[in-house]
């Protein structure tokens, strides 16, 4: 098991759970931080047994941001030599299984994009959204403009990184930022339930989803849904869509084995 500083991970079932924890920072992404998380999404996709991955981090803060303290003195250069954000950050985005994030607290900034780029998020009724980046000099710049504009609309998304206003969790609800929002005592039983169900799917249509959904903000109706039938026809290939009908018709519970 790889050693690492800033993350927790622990794997139950075919559930992998990453805890961003640098407590003193309200879990500030550092450059430190994000190779190791791109780390254990390389682990969690290398493994056949798991099937989906939560990412989540404390109660008063999923992530405040990207580490300002670390960026202040960035030059140009050095900011784009390193390709800055990119070559970390996007690993999350590019997870070809299922990603969940589970947030508490403060979502700002490069937290908010984060939680963005898992597939779906969980909020516990105290979580906080915001990009204030603007506050700061600068914009997003970790798909903030991109990712929120998709999931709340123009308007509150040029509001919210105009301003640097933050949203609660009933209000990122309302505009669609959220799949939905539980009492913060139980974010972590009901995001454990969610990726639970997850695993137990079977993982060719599990992979087919997440490609089809993703496909919908990248290309026309048409073109979205003839992809999403050449997959589906696909799926006829595997043996997980005989054992999911064969257990409909017997009246019993699929098994998807995991290899
Ligand atoms: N980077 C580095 N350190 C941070 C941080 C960040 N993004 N956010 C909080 N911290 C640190 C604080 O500096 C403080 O450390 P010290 O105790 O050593 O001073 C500690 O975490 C606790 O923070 P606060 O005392 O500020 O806690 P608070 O409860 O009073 O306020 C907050 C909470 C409103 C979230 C406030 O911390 C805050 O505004 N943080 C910055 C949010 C922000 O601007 N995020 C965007 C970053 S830029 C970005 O993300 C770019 C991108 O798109 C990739």
């Amino acid at each position: 098991m790889t050693e690492y500083r800033n993350i927790l991970v622990k794997t139950e079932g075919g559930v992998v759970t990453v805890t961003l924890n640098r407590p003193n920072a309200l879990n500030a992404l550092n450059s430190e931080l994000m190779d190791e998380l791109s780390d254990a999404v390389d682990g969690y996709e290398a493994d056949t047994s798991l099937r989906c991955m939560i990412i989540t981090g404390s109660e008063k803060a999923f992530a405040a941001g990207a580490d300002i303290k670390e960026m202040a003195g960035k030059s140009f250069s050095e900011a784009y030599r390193e390709d800055f954000v990119t070559r970390n950050w996007e690993r999350v985005s590019r997870a070809r299984k299922p990603v969940i994030a589970a947030v508490a607290g403060f979502a700002l900034g490069g937290g908010c994009e984060l939680a963005m780029m898992c597939d779906f998020i969980i909020a516990a009724d105290n979580a906080k959204f915001g990009q204030p980046e603007i506050n700061l000099g600068i914009g997003p710049g970790a798909g903030g403009t991109q990712r929120l504009t998709r999931a709340v609309g123009k308007a509150k998304a040029m509001e919210m990184c105009l301003t640097g206003r933050m949203i609660d969790a009933a209000e990122a609800e309302r505009a669609g930022l959220v799949a939905r929002v539980v009492p913060l005592a139980q974010l972590g039983q009901e995001a454990k339930v969610s990726a639970e169900r997850i695993a137990s799917q079977a993982l060719p249509a599990l992979l087919m989803v997440k490609e089809c959904v993703n496909a919908a903000s990248e290309t026309t109706l048409s073109q979205g849904i003839r992809f999403e039938r050449r997959l589906f026809h696909a799926l006829f290939a595997t043996v997980e869509q005989k054992e999911g009908m064969a257990a409909f018709i017997e009246k019993r519970k699929p098994v998807f084995d995991r290899e």
